[in-house]
């Protein structure tokens, strides 16, 4: 067994190094790049509840003609036939990639509220997905409801997939919950094999002169990997569902660090878009030497030796450390001046 093998979802993968959802996993030559540059798994874009819904509703016609009613309610939504390929393409694509690549390809949805377009789970598993993560990006807005119902309503949805498919599922989760504890626990009861830590949430910005919105995506920085490390962290040990990180990994480094706080996968997008899919070989190459070097003999001996059950005193990792870390800010100014 190599040194760096891992298994994620009860699959067995060659390192703990996969691409996220990224247009870089659009395409079979993409997938087939990110494999041959050495990325254990891939996460396809996702495909949306709205666009599903839109299809199987046969909206689309009423889109293409202009229908107002209809055009209003989409008008923040980009062309629901097309995007990410579209619900036919996308099935197409599974199929396809499955055809060409050994790793894993997992697929990705994204909804909140049960519908039709769970219909795609059952469909993505007959395409022949190796796994489906599930992505319940929701920004809750209504005053009346509250966090107990907005837990309840997701884990429902989790039971939902599940029933609809035997393939692993995994849950793309916020770090926004008042019980996160909890709240993967439940996730856990509901079915999911893998919790996904986390989510980016796209902030929008003000225009302050036009006064509009304005949208933009920004590619993210290893500061964003921080919160992730910290709950990968409390929740390592405690939780019968596989832990990932997506969100800030751009090094080895910070394969490191995942692996460390408990996480059996490490997502990379915003380095892989920057640098290029080939980026991949000199992290791994990185991580292979970072562990001879520290003399672990594989990923799995080291893989949640900074978690929650591992670590001497788990109150570093809790609010005690609170008061520790702002004292810490004094006593470095202290020594420097
Ligand atoms: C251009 C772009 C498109 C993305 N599309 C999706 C998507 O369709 N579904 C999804 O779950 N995440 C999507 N993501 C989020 C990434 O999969 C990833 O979780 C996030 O960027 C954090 O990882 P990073 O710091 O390595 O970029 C996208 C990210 C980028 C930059």
């Amino acid at each position: 067994m190599s040194k760096l093998e891992t298994t994620y979802l009860g699959l067995a993968l060659k390192n703990p190094l996969a691409a996220s959802s990224s247009p870089l996993t659009d395409s079979v030559e993409g997938i087939c790049a990110l494999e041959d540059h050495g990325l254990a798994a891939v996460v396809l874009p996702s495909l949306f509840e709205e666009q599903l819904e839109a299809e199987s509703a046969g909206l689309h016609a009423d889109l293409e003609r202009g229908s107002e009613g209809f055009a209003e309610a989409t008008r923040f939504l980009p062309d629901l036939a097309t995007y990410n390929l579209g619900p036919d393409r996308y099935l197409d694509l599974i199929r396809r990639a499955r055809n060409r690549v050994a790793i894993p390809v997992i697929a990705s949805l994204n909804g909140t509220t049960p519908g039709g377009w769970l219909e795609y789970a059952r469909l993505i598993e007959q395409a022949g997905a190796s796994a489906l993560e599930l992505n319940m990006y929701a920004i809750e807005t209504d005053p009346e409801r509250t966090g107990a119902e907005i837990e309840a309503r997701q884990q429902d949805m989790v039971r939902l997939v599940r029933d609809a498919v035997t393939i692993p599922l995994s849950i793309k989760l916020s770090p926004f919950y008042s019980g996160l504890a909890n709240m993967a626990r439940g996730l856990d009861a509901a079915g999911a094999d893998g919790l996904v830590l986390f989510n980016r949430f796209y902030q929008p910005d003000f225009d302050i002169v036009e006064r509009e919105v304005v949208n933009a995506l920004a590619l993210s920085t290893p500061s964003e990997l921080l919160p992730r490390l910290h709950w990968t962290a409390i929740l390592s040990g405690r939780v019968g569902a596989d832990l990932s990180i997506t969100g800030g990994v751009h090094g080895a480094e910070d394969v490191v660090k995942c692996v460390m706080a408990g996480a059996r996968l490490s997502f990379m997008a915003s380095a892989l878009l920057k640098h290029g899919a080939g980026y991949a070989r000199s992290v791994l190459a990185q991580l292979d030497q970072w562990l001879d070097a520290h003399e672990y003999a594989s990923v799995t001996e080291m893989c949640g030796c900074m978690g929650y059950t591992a670590v001497p005193d788990p109150a570093a990792l809790e609010r005690s450390n609170y008061m520790k870390v702002l004292g810490s800010y004094m006593a470095e100014r202290e020594t420097s001046v």
